[in-house]
């Protein structure tokens, strides 16, 4: 479900599929490949392993090609190795497919090709699917394309798969369903790729394939196609990423580029939008469905990972702004559990990448049964957006680290804003708080730049904690989920075992844990909580646990018991975790990096998980 990247054109196509594979490696994978076709003959080339190892393979091998295909793998059906690794060929040979996603009926499939004599040289549900393209061609007597549009009928599963053909040397096959496909249109040439940046430095003009649709793809023409054979009108639009929003841009890693772009980009999800001079707000994404909103009987947030860490602070506050009550579900687990859902309720569905599968099913399903969805994603024209009925952009920038950072303060503040505006269109709210916190969101930037000030503390605190084997994040209210993402960045970025919870709840189990080994991070702003978390504090140090503490400017009690104290700017506790999960942020970067670990891509982490 990683990464593909194919060239069609006048160029050397391997430099160009090599470079695309080298600028989605963010989004985590364990082997890479490619397939090129020089003089009618295809060249397969792939390894376990880094894309880099890769490259070191195929020195002195025959690389010329006017279009490639390559792939980076992660892993669902076969462990990481080199046989394993796509692409894979048809049993004639003459079919290279590589494949993103899951053939969920490959089982089946695969034993009606046993029955038929068919070989496999892998463990992968891909080289099943290239085999049964295959098959249809020859007892069909048809075209690879003819077979593959009759191979997808009888698929299950989720996939964006591309397939060159010895005997089409100037064609490349696409297909998609639930996993992403850009397609970039150049003079003569064609990009495609599992998302926009490794096009953006060649085209701006891209067309995102929809589910079910067959792209056949030549240097200086693009046909789309339904799966009724229904030729398709490509819609091409236009890229606003720019190239140096995807480098690194001096930083050591994108994760830090992306947390210190903080005031930038959550400045960037409330432009246009706030207005805290006139005291207004304005969504344009919502604008018809305000009064959905208003009137809802109930939302419901459907969200994964961080993002569900958003949907828990929305939950907050939307419930305390508007009086709606507010759910917020695991994607993965609202789907199958058959919930009660339907007309009169409202899902918003939070995601960065926007193509989230669990997340993507979920919207469906709620879809199917006449809910309102909502998305609020990152990804421009990502398959949530489109999905869904409306939305609102967070505007955050390609967020490149497998860990999530500026996208998550990006949603808190868009969620901010929804909660506000249907506040104030249901008159739930007074005009002085709406005011008041209006004014808050619009300060909030440069208090994150405040807190960016702390780096170089939070990199000796990171030194002093980094080889503790497990680490307790506790907060309560607006910050518990807060305490949440702190603890979920720190597990991802430097595999030290951490759990957050409510702080009260810590007293119901997992105190058991402390003792003076074990630190404990309070996220413990100045809020309605205050009173409350002090005395958590005290039985946590009570009990010799090591405690840092994320307080406010003035507090005069916390730093007298704590451990390490990072001090952030005060805020109202409804904006207050824009603020406070910065610290945690550089807290698990650092901690990774002093730790020698690859913080923009931990192990077994993909950026984008668009399987089930
Ligand atoms: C965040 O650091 C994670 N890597 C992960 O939990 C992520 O938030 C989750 O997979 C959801 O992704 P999405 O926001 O793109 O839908
Ligand atoms: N299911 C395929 C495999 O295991 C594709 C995995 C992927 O999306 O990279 O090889």
């Amino acid at each position: 479900m990683c990464g593909i990247v194919a060239y069609i054109g006048k160029r050397e196509a391997y430099p160009v599929v090599i470079k695309g594979l080298r600028r989605l490696e963010y989004r985590g994978y364990d082997s890479a490949g490619v397939a090129l076709l020089n003089g009618g003959k295809l060249n397969v080339y792939k390894k376990k392993g880094k894309v880099a190892e890769l490259e070191d393979h195929v020195v002195g091998k025959d690389l010329h090609s006017v279009l490639a295909i390559g792939h980076t793998r992660w892993a669902t059906h076969g462990e990481p190795c080199d046989r394993n690794a796509h692409p894979h060929l048809s049993g004639d040979g003459k079919l290279a497919m590589v494949h993103n996603g899951i053939i969920e009926n490959y089982g089946q499939l695969k034993k009606e090709l046993l029955s038929k004599g068919h070989q496999f040289s892998s463990d992968t549900d891909t080289e099943v699917l290239i085999h049964f393209i295959q098959e249809i061609k020859k007892s069909n007597q048809c075209s690879t394309e003819e077979a593959l549009r009759i191979a997808l009928k009888r698929v299950v599963g989720a996939y964006v798969i591309l397939i060159v053909d010895e005997d089409n040397p100037d064609t490349l096959l696409a297909a998609r369903k639930g996993s992403p496909l850009v397609i970039g249109v150049g003079k003569g040439e064609h990009f495609l790729a599992s998302d926009a940046s490794p096009i953006v430095e060649y085209t701006k003009e891209v067309v995102y394939v929809n589910d079910y649709e067959i792209a056949i793809v030549k240097a200086d023409e693009l046909i789309l196609k339904n799966i009724s054979n229904e030729i398709q009108t490509p819609y091409i639009q236009k890229l606003d990423v720019e190239l140096a929003a995807i480098e690194k841009g001096g930083y050591d890693h994108f994760m830090l580029k992306e947390i210190f772009e903080q005031p930038q980009t959550i400045f960037d999800s409330l432009r246009g939008r706030l207005d805290a001079k006139a005291g207004k707000l304005t969504l344009g994404g919502l604008r018809e469905h305000t009064d959905l909103l208003k009137e809802a009987k109930r939302i419901i947030i459907v969200a994964c990972g961080t993002s569900w860490h958003a949907g828990l602070v929305a939950e907050y506050m939307i419930e305390e702004l508007c009086r709606i009550p507010v759910e917020v579900e695991y994607a993965s687990e609202f789907r199958y559990r058959n919930p009660v859902v339907g007309k009169g309720d409202v899902i918003i569905a939070v995601s960065q990448s926007g193509e989230t599968a669990d997340t993507l099913v979920a919207m469906e399903s709620a879809k199917e049964k006449g809910a309102i969805i909502l998305g609020v994603c990152n990804v421009v024209g990502s398959s949530i957006a489109r999905l869904s009925h409306a939305g609102v952009y967070t505007h955050a920038g390609p967020e490149i680290g497998v860990a999530s950072t500026k996208a998550f303060t990006a949603q808190l503040a868009v969620l901010a804003l929804i909660g506000l505006k249907v506040a104030m269109e249901k008159g739930t709210i007074t005009e002085q708080r709406f005011q008041h916190l209006l004014d808050e969101l619009e300060d909030v930037s440069d208090k994150v730049a405040i807190a960016l000030e702390l780096n170089e503390q939070i990199k000796k605190i990171a030194d002093k904690y980094k080889d503790a084997r497990d680490f307790l994040y506790l907060g309560r209210g607006y910050n518990f989920p807060v305490a949440l993402e702190g603890a979920l960045k720190l597990k991802e970025i430097s595999y030290i075992h951490a759990e957050g919870y409510p702080a009260a709840e810590m007293k119901h189990g997992p105190i058991a844990l402390v003792d003076e080994n074990l630190p404990v991070v309070f996220v413990a702003t100045k809020d309605s909580y205050y009173e409350k978390i002090v005395s958590n504090i005290q039985e946590i140090k009570a009990r010799k646990g090591m405690v840092i503490a994320i307080t406010t400017e003035g507090d005069q009690v916390i730093p007298g018991m704590a451990d390490d104290v990072i001090v952030v700017p005060e805020a109202d506790e409804l904006v207050a975790p824009i603020i406070s999960v910065i610290p945690l942020q550089l807290l698990a970067y650092h901690i990774g990096v002093l730790k020698g670990l690859d913080v923009d891509k931990p192990r077994n982490l993909a950026k984008s998980v668009t399987v089930e």
